[in-house]
């Protein structure tokens, strides 16, 4: 499946008004799925690069509710790259999908949204694992 299928960028409606912006996602409606966990991340450099995971059972929508970062989503046979940089911009990706975060503004805050509590055994950290999980031939 081409990665452009599997993720989603979703574009949330603003209520705000003269005193201000007002964003609001709700689970199962704004977001396709039901939210179990919310973490956020801030104060990586630049030149950091976290994630370098995939989840077999997690789904995940990340918004930068504050400045910018990049992510790289890879499928095991091609990637794409997508910047956040508008907090009315999120980012739905699926389960077995590869992803790296980088590029991280000072003020980036990246909000992320999880269909899943927190388990460490669905994370997949090892790129060959992942690429003979999914039967991918990309090389890193
Ligand atoms: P990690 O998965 O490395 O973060 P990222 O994918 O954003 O680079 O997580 C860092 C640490 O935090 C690791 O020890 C696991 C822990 N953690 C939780 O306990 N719960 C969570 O929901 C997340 C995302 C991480």
């Amino acid at each position: 499946m081409s990665i452009r299928d599997q993720y989603r960028i979703l574009e949330f409606g603003d209520l705000g008004d003269e005193r201000g912006k007002l964003v609001v996602v709700e689970g199962n409606m704004d977001i396709p799925f039901e939210i179990k966990r919310v973490f956020y991340i801030y104060g990586s450099d630049k030149d950091v690069v976290r994630g370098q995971h995939a989840n077999r059972t997690s789904e995940f929508v990340l918004i930068n509710v504050s400045g910018s970062s990049k992510v790289r989503v890879d499928n095991g046979f091609e990637e794409e790259i997508i910047e956040l940089n508008r907090p009315r911009m999120g980012l739905y990706l699926p389960t077995m999908v590869w992803k790296d975060m980088y590029d991280f503004s000072e003020d980036s805050v990246l909000l992320v949204l999880a269909n899943t509590h927190y388990d460490a055994e669905e994370y997949i950290r090892d790129y060959d694992e992942y690429l003979k999980e999914v039967g991918g031939s990309r090389r890193r």
